[in-house]
């Protein structure tokens, strides 16, 4: 043959195996909504970037006729690409191709890429689509999910983790995600669960359909699964390609710089918080007021919304904002809450972002519900974060900052870089009508107006210590601030502690309270 003819014969065989399950697997794949695995990718990386590796990969399997069976790429495309100029490692399973189930073949080509990924330094984005465990491979499915999730768990920490959910992520397949750092969901077409509808109507025989078990919103907002809901896949495209502006390639670099177009400094900062402490408003606006060109990248906006999480960048730099949230619950620390922060804080952490914390915060959310749900142990898992947390960490406390989570939302006890503190702060052991209740018990009791005497105590108590000045006079808040301050000293504590240097004791590793 003539290298022309090499060339042809070539460009034949990539047609074929491009074909994924046929013309009728993709036009279901589309009639179901849902792009084919090569176009996702395509959508995620910049133009023409992609490079696919293992197209010629086929199944091994012998059993059940399966050696009758021709599976192109034997399900799943990996390759390497760059989102905005950067490197990432991606694959994406094809649902076209025996369900995307995952046999021997299979899971070896995302092993290929995630170890790529992990010895180039450079984030993985998984997108699954698969009805799981290939039933015809037994055994040899099973140790490719245990190999992947080996690998997910030695790269935590050091690249970005991404998983996309376009399509049936079911049974054990949903702990690579798990075990990653971002999971993406999108409206009608995710669907993960551990056990599906029909098994748990023939265990517990109760009817349920599967996007009530596992779809999208069931993720964002119950489960807590799931950081991002889009309603589409280009919008969930798109929110993947922000994502990856903000955070680094690995761990030991810091996100890219981006320069703020337009830094002009939001003063309508003195008019969101209002003057009664009873009052709620949004936080976001809060955040926006001090973000470069009033950005904030949220994250899990719809679970646990009584604690904001999210990135906004300071000065062209990513920084991880975490925030009470005083319009649902007052802001509390709940179980919910407290996982979902905790997280936040430790990929921050693992990723050199910086952290700020703004806090407005009665304390921990009361009653048995909680205790029995282990609001202990859940609520331990800030102070373990942020105490482990060796980034910048700088906190503004805004109005309340009660009791436990005083000391939990960065607090100079767990080494907060700089703590400032608005005039408005109340830092106290508790609020004072249930403070003067306590203290002043008897007191009141014995008073010929009893009422009148509850209400003089709890002014004493709030002239007393419900203000910043209290904690100031210790040093445990470096200076009460002016709102309108506010940016230029974030700025400022940003730059100084830019090269910090944070030592903690030599260990393996902590037993976080998980
Ligand atoms: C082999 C599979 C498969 C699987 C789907 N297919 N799942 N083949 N192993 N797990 C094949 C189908 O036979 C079919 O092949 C093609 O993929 C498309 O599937 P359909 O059923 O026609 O599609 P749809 O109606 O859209 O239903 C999708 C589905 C369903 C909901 C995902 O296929 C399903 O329930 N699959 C089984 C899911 C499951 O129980 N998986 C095991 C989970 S346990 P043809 O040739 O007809 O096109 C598990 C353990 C992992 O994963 C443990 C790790 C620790």
């Amino acid at each position: 043959m003539s290298l022309k003819q090499f060339i042809q014969d070539l460009r034949e065989r990539k047609e074929i195996a491009k074909s994924g399950g046929g013309e009728k697997a993709m036009q279901k794949q589309k009639a179901m909504g849902k792009l084919n695995a090569r176009q996702r990718i395509t959508s995620i990386l910049d133009k023409d970037s992609f490079q696919e590796y293992d197209m010629f990969v086929e199944h091994v399997a012998r059993d059940f006729d399966m050696e009758k069976k021709v599976l192109h790429g034997d399900g799943v495309i990996i390759g390497t690409g760059t989102v905005y100029g950067a490197p990432i490692c991606i694959y994406a399973q094809d649902f076209t191709v025996a369900g995307g189930s995952l046999g021997l073949m299979h899971s070896r080509k995302i092993c290929k890429i995630m170890d790529h990924a992990l010895k180039m330094r450079v984030p993985l984005i998984g997108i699954n689509d698969s009805g799981g465990a290939r039933i015809q491979e037994g055994v040899n499915s099973l140790a490719g999910y245990g190999e992947i999730f080996f690998r997910n768990t030695m790269a935590s920490g050091v690249i970005p983790q991404i998983s996309v959910i376009l399509g049936p992520c079911a049974g054990g397949a949903v702990y690579s995600p798990a075990l990653t750092d971002f999971v993406f969901v999108v409206d009608n077409i995710s669907k993960m669960f551990i056990t599906g509808p029909s098994v748990i109507k023939t265990v517990l025989g109760e009817d349920y359909t599967m996007e009530e078990v596992g779809g999208a919103k069931v993720h964002c907002e119950i489960s807590g699964n799931a950081h991002f809901f889009a309603k589409s896949e280009k919008e969930c495209f798109e929110q993947i390609k922000k994502l990856v502006s903000y955070i680094p390639r690995n761990n030991q670099i810091w996100a890219k710089r981006i320069e703020a177009k337009n830094p002009q400094f939001d003063k309508k900062i003195e008019s969101i918080v209002p003057g009664d402490p009873k009052l709620p408003y949004d936080m976001r606006d809060l955040i926006k007021s001090v973000s470069d060109e009033s950005e904030f990248f949220e994250i899990m906006e719809d679970f646990a919304a009584n604690i904001i999480i999210g990135f906004g960048r300071m000065n062209g730099e990513s920084v991880g904002f975490v925030a009470n949230q005083p319009m649902v619950l007052a802001g509390v620390l709940d179980c919910d809450s407290s996982d979902k922060a905790a997280r936040f804080i430790r990929f921050c952490d693992s990723f050199n972002i910086p952290l700020i914390t703004l806090e407005d915060m009665p304390g921990y959310l009361p009653g048995i519900d909680q205790e029995h749900m282990g609001v202990i142990r859940h609520g331990a898992k800030v102070l373990y974060a942020y105490c482990e947390a060796t980034v910048p960490k700088i906190t503004v406390i805004i109005r309340k900052a009660y009791g436990g989570g005083y000391i939990a939302m960065n607090s100079r006890h767990v080494r907060a870089d700089f703590v400032f503190a608005w005039p408005t702060a109340e830092i106290a052991v508790m609020g004072p009508e249930g403070a003067a209740n306590i203290v002043f018990k008897k007191e009141i009791a014995d008073a010929v107006d009893p009422e009148a005497m509850r209400q003089s105590k709890i002014q004493e108590y709030k002239e007393k210590f419900a203000n910043p000045y209290v904690a100031a006079s210790r040093g445990y808040v470096d200076e009460v601030i002016e709102p309108a301050d506010t940016r230029s000293r974030l700025l400022h504590a940003l730059e100084v502690s830019r090269d910090k240097v944070a030592y903690r004791p030599e260990k393996k590793h902590g037993i976080p309270p998980f």
